[in-house]
């Protein structure tokens, strides 16, 4: 690779300037092989050249079959579907078979994978107990992680990951039983005891019956089938940060329930998972009495974020928000509207037809609207990234296999630019 001048088929040429060396670079896939730069140094037994990307958001960590997101044209594919034709057609379970197994099943494989689901379904004692141990004042995101992590302490099987088989028993048990641990964390956190469910119940409408006592008009159909479009809508989403955590637990060949928990507690942040959270406490916030406008003013200022807005891939607006908009229409025709509803409206298009903005290509993302969905269901906002978590464990657990197929796979392990002292005499306390 490192020679200056001679002519190849390469897509970049690299002209060092300090050596007067060229490199010519072949592109993989339109993306630059970062490995290739250790070639370029300036002295012979240089370490070679590194990229710096400090949050990655120019850097390919991995190829995938799984999901395809287009942030320039707001496209956002499972599997090659658009999303829209899963969110219309599908069951939550349709989706999760899809991104898990890889291909749409077929009746007979649905009615097994349902059946499958819900024999693997309740949560050991073990973890209700650990859940019970908690404070009712622990945040449920903080519980859920605890007990996803603690599946592996439960399950002596939980390092036994070498063969496609072995990966899809723990693949099954995250799937089937995350809504129950997540459905214990918030009774858990309302003081209440945990509820039991019937047999071979769809997916959403066990969860449902997990959270609410029987009868409650959140079991509705209209209120199941908004929660399997909005499950479907979160079930995965690339390499976002949790995606990543993922994969990065998984390449040290960690349990899947410690690689879920990663995601769980990255997906808990106030940027990630809990901005739909901190949406609904920043809509109180206006509602209470701050003008519009001035909270526009303090976010155009920097001193606060539009929570709900902005995204590191879509500039423009993400297709998840505008199905998420509709579906809060039919909820709040059963439940109720959320009052709410009608300032994050005007909140949107005030922030639509603001130059800060627009400028920087800041539309609504998916938490922006599902917080009053899920209130309108009679969650409280800290349940909302637990809700985020149900749905996307069926992401992880799809990029978990697939990395865990991947025999070039190899530990993740980033460089740095160190910018500390050097060999300093150490004088230890006298
Ligand atoms: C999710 O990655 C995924 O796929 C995530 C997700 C998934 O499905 O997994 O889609 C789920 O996490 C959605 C995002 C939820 N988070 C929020 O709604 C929190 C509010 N949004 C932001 O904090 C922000 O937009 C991020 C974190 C989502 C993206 O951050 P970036 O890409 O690092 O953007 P940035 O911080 O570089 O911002 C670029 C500019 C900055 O202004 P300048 O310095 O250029 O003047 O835009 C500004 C930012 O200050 N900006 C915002 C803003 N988001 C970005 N300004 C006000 N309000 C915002 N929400």
């Amino acid at each position: 690779m490192d020679n200056a001048g001679a002519r190849t088929s390469a897509d970049l040429e690299i002209q060092d300037r300090r050596s007067g060396r060229s490199y010519p670079i072949e592109l993989i896939d339109g993306a630059l092989p970062a490995a290739e730069l250790r070639v370029i140094k300036q002295n012979p037994d240089d370490f070679g050249l590194l990229s710096y990307d400090p949050s990655f958001g120019s850097t390919v960590a991995c190829r995938s079959k799984i999901t395809f997101v287009d942030g320039e044209r707001g496209v956002l594919e499972y599997r090659g579907y658009p999303i829209q034709q899963l969110a219309e057609n599908c069951s939550f379970l349709e989706v999760a078979y899809l991104l898990a197994e890889g291909t749409a099943p077929t009746a007979a494989q649905l009615r097994d994978w349902q059946a499958e689901l819900a024999q693997a379904a309740p949560p050991r004692p073990e973890l209700l107990n650990l859940i019970a141990a908690l404070p009712t004042s622990a945040h449920p995101m903080s519980t859920l992680t605890a007990a996803v992590a603690a599946m592996g302490a439960v399950y002596s099987d939980a390092r036994q990951i070498s063969t496609p088989a072995e990966r899809r028993v723990h693949a099954i048990r995250l799937i089937a039983q995350v809504p129950g641990l997540a459905a214990a964390a918030f009774r858990r956190h309302q003081g209440l005891p945990v509820l039991d469910a019937g047999g071979n119940l769809d997916y959403t409408a066990r969860f449902l019956e997990l959270l609410f006592e029987p009868g409650r008009v959140q079991q509705s159909e209209i209120v199941r089938r908004a929660l399997d479009v909005l499950f479907i809508l979160h079930a995965d989403h690339e390499q976002n940060c949790s995606t990543s955590v993922v994969r990065a637990v998984s390449s040290a060949g960690s349990d899947p329930y410690a690689v879920v928990s990663a995601g769980v507690a990255a997906l808990s942040g106030p940027l990630h998972g809990g901005a739909n959270e901190q949406v609904l406490e920043m809509l109180r916030e206006i509602q209470a009495g701050q003008d519009l406008e001035a909270f526009l003013a303090q976010v155009r200022s920097g001193r606060r974020r539009l929570m709900g807005f902005g995204h590191r891939v879509y500039k423009t607006y993400d297709p998840r928000a505008r199905i998420i908009q509709q579906v809060a229409g039919q909820v709040f025709e059963v439940l109720g509207k959320n009052p709410l509803i009608d300032l994050a409206t005007q909140l949107e298009q005030a922030a639509l037809a603001d130059d800060y903005f627009v400028q920087r290509r800041l539309y609504p993302n998916v938490d922006f609207y599902s917080g009053l969905i899920y209130e309108a269901m009679g969650l409280p906002a800290e349940m909302f990234p637990v809700l985020f978590a149900v749905a996307r464990t069926t992401g992880w657990v799809a990029h978990w296999m697939e990395a865990e197929a991947d025999p070039e796979r190899r530990i993740a392990r980033p460089r740095q630019i160190y910018t500390g002292p050097h060999e300093l005499q150490y004088q230890s306390p006298s």
